[in-house]
């Protein structure tokens, strides 16, 4: 087998799969679903899903990964199940299909940026006839995609990690200039507290879905993004200080995107927070206003500088979707890296065509399935979503962290978690894991599959 390439440092690998985590999940999903669903509270279930729950699923995966030396789907092969590859398949199709749609929303993201840069903040009254534009939207989704094969082609360290090491920390200090920013406007505080504060009096049962959904998602597990991942690392690398530092991370700037949007939020709102549209509208409507409203060249800077880091999570994120596919057709099929990443991002942008015309160019697929007791239909793109994100990941998820703990035993999993951590033995983090892997967590994540199919799909 020609040589599969490998991170040529930690930090690299530590960059690069941080930057997965990293993306709109964290600066979109994040602070508009904890705008919508009661604020800190939302943030609160948040932290103790990605911790207490989420983190031995990015574990399982790395292990799986680093053990194999396999793309998610030969790693079950490799460690002697080749029967459970089914659960690879099944990520590879669900990277396929997330990255076709999460293409688009970057696509509309880089285009704001220069709309942004040109100060058209109108652009927001109209979002619907900006996405209706599937031409130029579609040219923006285009060039992002070749960016994401480019890096892709170049390889391991060559792209991957070199290009993470380049945009993580751009990511980051963009972040910080307009939070420093956005904390000095009026009414800035109102923000930070709904934001911070929790109001138990709002916790329900569909904040505690988002919540975790949100987690799961954001980590980018369930898909083997992490097999994928952790079989370029190295034998002595500690996979649980490593999983630590990658979810620390991804919470870590979903954080920080909420301090950074929710002063805006207190701002525009003279404090009352009320009136804002916090829903999903939240980046591409809100904010670009909040930018106008800023001023003139201030707006531009900032509002620039806002997509420009958008654009930043997104392209590590889209990266590390084409590169499960990629790195699978590069194993089983012997195709070359560069052939594969080309030939997949085409593939991968073609199918993602009915999600830019499902957002107002085509009735057809804007209104495209209306589900059992529903009363709205839905259009492609969230189709795709409810399909990938919001089943096929905790779907995989739970099958992964089975088959690791009864299939390819627990024992074998601790060994190769031992590689590289002493003394784990007699850590608490090996009780932990033995309390909740075999049972509580591939439970927990098939009820979330089968409430999510049920409630969705089926009206219940
Ligand atoms: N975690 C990424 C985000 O928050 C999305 C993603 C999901 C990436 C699954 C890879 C795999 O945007």
């Amino acid at each position: 087998m020609a040589a599969r390439g490998n991170f040529s440092s930690r930090i690299g690998f530590i960059a690069a799969a941080a930057g997965s985590a990293v993306g709109l999940g964290n600066i979109w999903g994040f602070p508009y679903e904890a705008g919508a669903g009661g604020g800190a509270i939302f943030v609160l279930v948040y932290l103790f899903f990605c911790f207490a729950l989420f983190f031995p699923v990015m574990l399982t995966e790395l292990a799986i990964g680093r053990k194999s030396g396999r793309n998610a789907v030969g790693a079950f092969e490799a460690l002697g199940h080749k029967k459970w590859n089914f659960i690879g398949k099944l990520g590879v199709l669900s990277g396929v299909l997330i990255l076709s749609f999460y293409n688009v929303i970057a696509g509309w993201a880089f285009g704001y940026t220069f709309e942004m840069a040109a100060g058209n903040f109108e652009v927001t009254e109209h979002f619907r006839a900006y996405t209706t534009n599937i031409f130029a939207v579609g040219s923006y989704g285009l060039l992002f995609m070749i960016a994401t094969a480019y890096i892709v082609s170049k390889g391991v360290s060559e792209g991957i990690e070199k290009a993470a090491k380049v945009l993580m920390p751009s990511l980051i200090i963009m972040m910080f200039s307009l939070i420093i920013y956005s904390l000095f406007l009026p009414n800035a505080m109102a923000g930070i507290k709904f934001f911070l504060l929790p109001d138990f009096s709002k916790l329900t049962s569909t904040v505690v879905f988002n919540a975790m959904g949100q987690a799961f998602f954001s980590l980018s597990l369930g898909m083997g993004t992490f097999i994928t991942y952790g079989s370029y690392i190295k034998k002595n690398d500690n996979l649980i200080g490593s999983a630590a530092l990658i979810t620390l991370t991804d919470v870590g700037i979903a954080i920080t995107a909420g301090l950074m949007i929710f002063p805006l939020i207190g701002f525009i709102s003279g404090g009352s927070l009320s009136g804002v549209g916090r829903g999903p509208e939240l980046i591409f409507v809100t904010l670009p206003h909040i930018f106008g409203e800023i001023g003139p060249t201030a707006g531009a800077i900032v509002g620039m500088v806002f997509f420009l880091l958008l654009c930043f999570a997104a392209l590590t994120s889209t990266v590390s979707l084409l590169e499960v596919p990629v790195s699978y057709v590069v194993d089983e099929f012997k195709l070359s890296r560069k052939k594969a990443a080309w030939m997949m991002s085409g593939i991968v942008y073609l199918i993602g065509i009915p999600s830019l015309m499902g957002n107002g160019y085509s009735s057809y697929f804007s209104e495209f399935i209306t589900y059992i007791g529903a009363d709205q239909p839905t259009d492609f793109l969230s189709f795709i979503v409810n399909i990938a994100n919001d089943s096929f990941l905790p779907l995989g998820g739970a099958l992964m962290v089975f088959f690791a703990v009864h299939i390819w035993k627990k024992e074998n999993m601790e060994a190769e978690i031992a590689a590289g951590f002493e003394n784990y033995e007699n850590s608490w983090i090996r009780k932990y894991l033995r309390f909740v892997m075999p049972v509580l967590l591939p439970g927990t994540l098939f009820i979330i599959f089968s409430m999510i199919v049920l409630s969705t799909f089926f009206g219940f």
